[in-house]
């Protein structure tokens, strides 16, 4: 049973990788940028301020895309049991990522995202709530991008938290502690209170 259930999983990322493949080679970069509804619908800000943004995200987006060829392919490690012939199992080294967690793509494709669709400027605070792995990503991210990022989460006298906070100060200068129940909405009520963007992990996955 558990078995099948890994080769499905081997399946579902061999899947999500064609997709994703086929997204880039749709569209480049530039063709994002020379898109003129995309571009148009970003900002009313005045031209010399369009330029200036304009090229900032030129850059991003050309740092995000070179920290994406930086990835290359997840190791795979093939385990055969003797005892088993007929099954292959197959592990991911997901800590074999830049940031240590299977959390490095899903991070590069939110950030990715906000990006695009105008929620990230040179000028944006973004914030997050996370219990770790998704925020360290995320900073990662946005730490090339020269983007402010405040994380929210739990307290906690856990050392793998601890661990965890300490691998998120790597890229961040403020971090909120907060009931782990609240962190969500807390991170929300910091965002509109300082003008800055959620990034919302749980919510916006299904869009990136
Ligand atoms: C997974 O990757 C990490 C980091 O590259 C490495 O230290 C570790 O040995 C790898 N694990 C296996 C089982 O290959
Ligand atoms: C963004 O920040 C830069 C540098 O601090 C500043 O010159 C610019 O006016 C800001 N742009 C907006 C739209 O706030």
């Amino acid at each position: 049973m558990n078995a099948v259930f890994l080769v499905l999983l081997f399946f579902v990322e061999i899947d999500s990788r064609q997709i994703f493949t086929s997204v880039i080679n749709e569209k480049s970069p530039t063709e994002i940028l020379r898109d003129d509804s995309f571009v148009a619908g970003l900002s009313t800000a005045g031209s010399d301020e369009v330029k200036v943004s304009d090229e900032w995200r030129k850059n991003a987006i050309q740092k995000l895309w070179n920290e994406r060829e930086l990835m290359t392919r997840t190791p795979l490690i093939h385990l055969n049991i003797p005892s088993m012939p007929n099954i292959d199992l197959i592990f991911k080294n997901e800590s074999a990522s830049r940031t240590g967690s299977l959390k490095h793509r899903y991070a590069w494709a939110l950030v990715f995202w906000a990006l695009l669709e105008g929620h990230i400027t040179q000028n944006t605070t973004v914030f997050e709530a996370s219990s770790g792995n998704t925020a360290t990503s995320e900073g990662y991210m946005l730490n090339l991008l020269g983007v402010n990022f405040v994380v929210v989460v739990s307290y906690s006298s856990d050392t793998l938290e601890k661990i965890k906070e300490d691998r998120i100060r790597l890229y961040t200068s403020e971090i909120i502690k907060t009931y782990i129940g609240k962190r969500i909405e807390r991170a929300e009520e910091e965002a509109k209170k300082r003008n800055g963007f959620f990034m919302n992990q749980f919510a916006n996955a299904d869009r990136v």
